[in-house]
């Protein structure tokens, strides 16, 4: 029998990403291999998304184009996973409209997705597997990592924060923190694999509580967040520690003293504030108002003095009136943050703001998104210039994918450099002295390696 071939298209954040590499691996232990064409693969996976609308409709799209290949190959098998499954209205669409999806399971059993697809190869019927709630932690799953030098690593799962537009608390459960030896372990074997730089995930990591079960001595019996990172980089090794998401309401003051005395994190910090209208914030069930995340803000700059600074804003939430817009607009300029990623408010259904009454229309959604990314746009780019005459040091990621004369990489803030380098660079921290710059990337030249 010949080897048959996989394909999976990930929709989301970096939490999908990272499952989609467990997938994969699972695949890969399974005696599959990668298809670099989907439409040509035997197993198509899609992870799916819901946090805006937008991902949902993706979705319907991309399933819609997998009819044709499914009339065409009828063996192949189409899995869907991923956020949106954890939604009933999704499972029942799926099944009335949508009869050549083959396979249905959710975010909290990927690791059953083997023994899943195994039975739909031999039964030849349709399954559709979604638990509720997640049980423990499943560790030790195979990987097949998209990048060699970078690498995400979980270190909780769920959230319990429950903003009042958010769907991710109900598609990703509660708050599980894995075991800080699980994590140290993890880490300690990627850095053996060749990576440098690790991205620590959870949808918010300063509430991570890792327990120990076992007695051990060299690890406290609960250990923060602050704690897991200085633990992390005594990695040998291992040069970059970054981490996402951090919500501002619960960063804490040894989290902040972490970027001073623990040199592998990185001068970045992405701390979403949503809107800088503290009605509005409320509303969201932020916790916390404008001023304090000012306030932390220039907490973050008075001991870490280069750090770069990112969000997410939400533009258009239900109520949000041209003053509430403003004060979004002036906390904005206030601040200066390096980059900015900004949504359109999109109503989620089972969410509390779905029913929030003065949902703002689009097209006053978007004139404001398009005022505001204007402004976020100006500032990066002021940003990104007075970089230039710098020398900066940049992880080579390899051959920029746009033009093979050059390399590309990040700074510790974060920031997106093509440099040029005598030799090859990839794997390593270059410095690179900074000669262009535009309002989403750097250029430049490896000065040393
Ligand atoms: N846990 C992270 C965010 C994860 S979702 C945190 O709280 O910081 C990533 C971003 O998507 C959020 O920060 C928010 O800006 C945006 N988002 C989430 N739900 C949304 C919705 N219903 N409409 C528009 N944007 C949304
Ligand atoms: Fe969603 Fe809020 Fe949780 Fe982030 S903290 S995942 S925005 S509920
Ligand atoms: Fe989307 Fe789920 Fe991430 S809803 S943003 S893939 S946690």
């Amino acid at each position: 029998m010949r080897n048959k071939s996989f394909y999976i298209q990930t929709f989301g954040c970096q939490m999908n990403e990272r499952d989609s590499e467990t997938l994969a691996g699972m695949l890969r232990d399974s005696g599959y291999y990668e298809s670099p064409v989907r439409n040509q693969a035997d197993v198509i996976v899609i992870n799916t998304c819901s946090v805006r609308e937008n991902a949902d409709k993706r979705f319907f799209g991309t399933l819609g184009q997998l009819k044709a290949v499914k009339r065409e190959r009828p063996d192949t098998v189409v899995a869907v996973c991923g956020c949106m499954m954890q939604q009933q209205h999704i499972i029942e669409t799926l099944k009335a409209k949508y009869p050549w999806v083959d396979l249905i399971f959710g975010t909290h059993n990927i690791h059953e997705f083997p023994e899943l697809l195994a039975n739909v190869l031999n039964e030849r019927e349709k399954i559709v597997a979604v638990w509720g709630r997640a049980e423990n932690i499943i560790e030790g799953l195979p990987s097949m990592r998209k990048n060699p030098y970078k690498a995400f690593v979980n270190i909780m799962y769920g959230c319990d924060n429950f903003c009042t537009y958010c769907i991710v608390p109900f598609t990703r459960g509660r708050e599980r923190s894995r075991e800080p030896k699980a994590i140290l372990h993890e880490v300690y074997r990627l850095v053996e694999d060749g990576v440098r730089e690790i991205t620590l995930l959870g949808q918010n990591v300063n509430s991570y509580q890792g327990m120990v079960s076992e007695e051990d001595s060299e690890i406290k019996k609960e250990t923060s967040f602050a704690e897991l990172i200085c633990l992390l980089n005594k990695t040998e090794g291992l040069e970059r520690i970054r981490f996402m998401t951090s919500h501002p309401k619960d960063l804490s003051e040894e989290l902040i003293e972490a970027y001073v005395s623990c040199e592998k994190l990185c001068p970045h910090i992405h701390l979403p504030v949503q809107s800088g209208s503290t009605k509005i914030l409320s509303m969201m069930n932020r916790k916390y108002t404008a001023e304090a995340y000012l306030k932390l803000v220039e907490r973050l700059r008075s001991r870490v003095p280069d750090i770069a600074i990112t969000t997410d804003i939400i533009v258009g939430f239900p109520g949000e009136t041209e003053q509430d817009f403003d004060a979004t607009l002036n906390l904005v300029k206030t601040v200066g943050f390096d980059s900015a990623f900004t949504f359109l408010y999109s109503a989620r259904k089972g969410t509390p703001a779905e029913d929030f009454k003065d949902q703002v229309p689009e097209s006053i959604k978007h004139d404001r998104f398009n005022r505001l990314v204007n402004i976020l746009n100006i500032t990066s780019a002021e940003k990104n210039k007075a970089l230039v005459g710098t020398t900066e040091e940049v992880l080579a990621e390899g051959k920029s994918k746009t033009n093979a004369a050059l390399f590309t990489g990040r700074t510790g803030g974060h920031k997106l450099v093509n440099f040029k380098a005598d030799s090859d660079v990839s794997g390593h921290i270059v410095k690179v002295l900074i000669t262009n710059s535009t309002t989403f990337s750097l250029t430049g030249r490896a000065s040393e390696v």
